[in-house]
């Protein structure tokens, strides 16, 4: 039985079909976007990020206060190993996921990996107030902050199998132009 809480059981979903993953900035759209593509399609939704606070039982800013960043980077992890085992879920992992290359390796192939592609103004904007909830916006220069993680993850980002540019697109566009470029629905 999965240790994790998803949005369905995770034995709803076909172990066969490859999982989605939504990689992105934060701000990006990516646990909002994750949650329709998750509805639309049937299946189990995993955000990362809620997950690893909810075992941990604390927040992702604490977690990054008292135990590091590099602590938090273990847990993200752990979790991506334990999801080898299952197939046909939308996963929402923080932005950093795809910093540590054996992430992704472990899961894709099979898995596709769909990158929420925005400007970091845009970020900044959307997120609002909650820019500060992420420890490495937390700090005088955010918009600064969240160019030099886009410069540092873009060649990952980039290398997804689709690239939304969602500047423009609201989360239920995104969500649809997802399910156009996948060629997928509910039965997908
Ligand atoms: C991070 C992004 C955050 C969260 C943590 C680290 C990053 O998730 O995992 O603050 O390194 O970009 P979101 O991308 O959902 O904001």
């Amino acid at each position: 039985m999965a240790t994790f809480l998803t949005s369905l059981d995770v034995s709803a979903a076909d172990p066969s079909v490859p999982h989605l993953i939504l990689v992105g900035l934060p701000g990006a759209g990516k646990s909002t976007a994750g949650a329709l593509l998750a509805d639309e399609l049937g299946r189990p939704l995993l955000d990362f990020d809620t997950e690893i606070a909810r075992r941990e039982g604390m927040s992702i800013p604490d977690i990054f206060g008292q135990r590091g960043e590099a602590h938090f980077r273990e847990l993200e992890h752990a979790l991506t190993v334990e999801l080898t085992e299952f197939g046909g879920m939308v996963l929402s992992p923080g932005g950093g996921w795809v910093a540590r290359p054996d992430n992704l390796t472990l899961l894709r192939p099979p898995a596709r990996m769909i990158y929420l592609k925005i400007s970091s103004s845009i970020a900044l904007q959307r997120m609002g107030a909650s820019a500060t909830s992420r420890p490495l916006l937390n700090r005088p220069n955010p918009k600064g902050e969240l160019d030099r993680l886009l410069s540092a993850r873009i060649l990952v980002y980039e290398s997804a199998d689709i690239v939304v540019n969602v500047d423009h697109l609201d989360p239920h566009g995104v969500t649809h132009r997802i399910v156009e470029l996948l060629g997928l629905g509910r039965a997908g």
